[in-house]
């Protein structure tokens, strides 16, 4: 078969480790999807930049746009960030041109997935994120498809690598909330924007595409209840332990009599259980489901190696063929969200 062609826009922490791995592991990749996959373009905005990879065979495109509508791609790997600008017109444009997309950017998809779901699925192409949630956790995967014949009840977990850094970085060292983030940030585990993982926004992101996986309706971040994790002070974390419990923030959904319960905020956990053990980068998502049970994923939560792991699965899963609809059924199908009285 033809090689899958990629281009790669965005070339930050997970950006290089996309191209690493895709280098370094293109051959067994090729055998296990019975297809090549290359990259052939990159684009970012400084050419001059070491970013630890060798770029020198790939075409060089300033703007993701352009790159978007070349004709050398058929995947468009998006890998900028934000909820609108650059990565917004790429992947809108991509879509529409008939190309496939992946995308790591839960800001962009928690505002503009409905649409984008639409227009993949108008175009016959995918839009696959499972690098968008919880990091290297391949929670996209269980829900859509290893779960597909369950109906969720409850879903809920530590979906912020940085703050669960930082939480226990705090609880373990004493050491400041401040110091805290600046290594997170050095690690690569920060959003360009910190503020959107301490006040828990990124948190919030990730579970409205997780409820809409879960339950089947449309995302709607503005109904989730928001609490970060900045008003945490080293006396909360000594006196919470002091009681038995491990201060975690957490994102929870649940469907309800009422509509659906989404909510995010820092919340005690007893010591003794199993999600107080999730400690620094480390996420966690718990399923609760009808036929299955419960089942909870452990993993790093971000981070570029890990990330890069799950947008190569979604790459994979392009090369094989496998067109898997955004939200794992039709986004026409979407249930309006109905938010719960709480
Ligand atoms: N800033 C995010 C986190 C990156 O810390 O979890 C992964 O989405």
């Amino acid at each position: 078969q033809d090689a899958l062609r990629l281009g790669v826009a965005g070339l930050g922490t997970v950006g290089a480790s996309v191209i690493r791995l895709v280098q370094e592991h293109g051959k067994h990749l090729a055998v296990r999807c019975r297809r090549p996959i290359e990259i052939v373009a990159v684009a970012a905005r400084d050419k001059t930049r070491d970013r630890g990879v060798d770029l020198s065979g790939y075409a060089w495109y300033d703007d993701a746009l352009t790159l978007a509508h070349s004709n050398s791609i058929d995947v468009l790997v998006e890998l900028i960030g934000g909820e609108d600008g650059p990565a917004e017109a790429a992947v809108r444009a991509a879509l529409t041109s008939g190309k496939h997309v992946v995308t790591a950017n839960k800001a962009l998809l928690a505002k503009h997935g409905m649409e984008f779901a639409k227009l993949a699925e108008a175009n016959g192409v995918s839009l696959n994120f499972e690098a968008a949630i919880a990091g290297g956790i391949p929670i996209v995967k269980t829900l859509r498809e290893s779960m597909a014949g369950n109906s969720v009840t409850r879903v809920s977990g530590i979906l912020n690598g940085t703050c669960n850094y930082i939480l226990t970085r705090m609880e373990r060292e004493g050491l400041s909330f401040e110091e805290c983030l600046r290594e997170a940030q050095r690690l690569g585990y920060a959003e360009a924007d910190p503020t959107f993982d301490i006040e828990g926004n990124d948190t919030a992101h990730k579970l409205a595409l997780l409820t809409s996986l879960a339950f089947g309706c449309q995302t709607s971040v503005d109904s989730i209840y928001l609490e970060g994790i900045t008003e945490i002070t080293t006396a909360d974390i000594e006196a919470a332990d002091e009681l038995g419990y491990r201060i975690k923030l957490l994102g929870i959904a649940q469907r309800t009599d009422t509509g659906i319960e989404q909510r995010v905020h820092p919340t005690m956990v007893p010591k003794s259980s199993a999600i107080a053990r999730i400690d620094g980068v480390l996420n966690a998502v718990a399923v609760e489901a009808d036929y299955l049970g419960e089942v909870v994923l452990v993993g790093p939560g971000a981070g570029g190696n890990a990330t890069a792991s799950s947008v190569v699965a979604d790459i994979a899963d392009i090369a094989r063929g496998d067109l898997m609809p955004t939200m794992g059924r039709p986004a026409t199908e979407l249930e309006p969200y109905t938010r719960a009285r709480m």
